[in-house]
């Protein structure tokens, strides 16, 4: 306790002194969350990244987040505490074989997921979040779509749009990894509790949710809802924001093992020492970053 005191404290000099914003994806720890300057969401992190005018920019979360960052703000320095903080899902994707389908389909347009590198949105129309999955598909001027790479939240989509969608096989190993025996369990346990559910999480897993959500929109759900008992389907991190925002109402993991692993690369010590040393930071070539750049600002003007 006496160490991340010292920690929180350096931090804050640092921040003055580099004129930094610190971006904390609600999966991050909890030591890093409450040192946050802004927690949320793939999608809310993404904007506050375009709109802010520190000089530098800390992401808390895996690289894809930061490289988003860097694109939408190619002025800024973009830094994260480790360079190790991956996201499987979005390495599930190559470049050739999205051209391949892209080929194969000359009249479908793009729609991918920001869990995604940037070489990967250079080749891409529009880019969405699971908080506006449904409304970007629904917005993109095309009948066919080629979605990449969540299968998982491509199956969800498909199921509220009238377009036909092609989609690739990627997941998330972490939320995927939740079954309906899992939630059945829960259930029995906690009869009065209601299911909340992130749409990267299996299509029979999404079906039994009582909602539906990023994790912002859960978070938000959780605080309106009459209901006092959750079980809850998404990266046990949400649990910081789930109890700051509704303190008396009672939240039950679905499983022990809702825990992103990438996302708890990132730890407090590495954060103070990535704003001290500058390092590491995130570099996107600028003939990949112009394309990717256009396919984020069409996903941020959707409304
Ligand atoms: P959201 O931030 O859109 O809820 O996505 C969850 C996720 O898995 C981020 O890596
Ligand atoms: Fe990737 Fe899943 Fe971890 Fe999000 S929770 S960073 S999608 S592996």
């Amino acid at each position: 306790a006496e160490q991340n005191r010292e920690l929180r404290e350096r931090l804050l000099q640092l921040k003055k002194e580099r004129n930094a914003i610190i971006l904390a994806h609600y999966y991050q720890r909890d030591e890093i969350q409450e040192v946050a300057d802004f927690r949320g969401d793939s999608f809310l992190l993404a904007q506050k990244a375009a709109e802010t005018d520190a000089d530098v920019i800390v992401f808390c979360g895996v690289h894809f987040m930061g490289e988003s960052a860097k694109i939408l703000a190619p002025n800024k320095t973009v830094i994260i505490p480790d360079e190790r903080a991956g996201c499987p899902m979005a390495d599930m994707v190559n470049v050739d074989g999205l051209r391949k389908l892209k080929a194969q389909h000359p009249n479908a347009k793009v729609v991918t997921y920001i869990n995604s590198s940037a070489e990967i949105k250079a080749e891409t129309d529009i880019c969405c979040t699971s908080a506006n999955a449904v409304r970007v598909v629904n917005s993109v001027d095309a009948d066919e779509i080629i979605w990449v790479p969540d299968k998982n939240l491509g199956h969800y989509v498909q199921q509220k749009t009238d377009k036909k969608m092609i989609i690739w096989e990627g997941y998330c190993n972490t939320h995927d990894m939740l079954t309906v025996k899992d939630v059945e369990e829960m259930k029995a346990k906690h009869p009065n509790a209601q299911f909340v559910v992130h749409p990267e999480c299996r299509p029979e897993v999404v079906a039994l949710g009582d909602f539906v959500g990023s994790t912002t929109a859960i978070i938000k759900h959780c605080k309106e809802s009459d209901c006092q008992e959750f079980i809850v389907g998404t990266e046990d991190g949400t649990g910081y924001q789930l109890r700051l925002d509704s303190p008396g109402k009672t939240f039950h993991f679905a499983t022990k093992y809702l825990v992103c692993p990438n996302m708890k690369v990132n730890n407090l010590k590495k954060l103070v020492k990535s704003l001290e040393t500058m390092q590491p930071q995130i570099y996107v070539p600028e003939d990949v970053a112009a394309k990717a750049r256009l396919s984020l600002e069409r996903m941020l003007q959707v409304k």
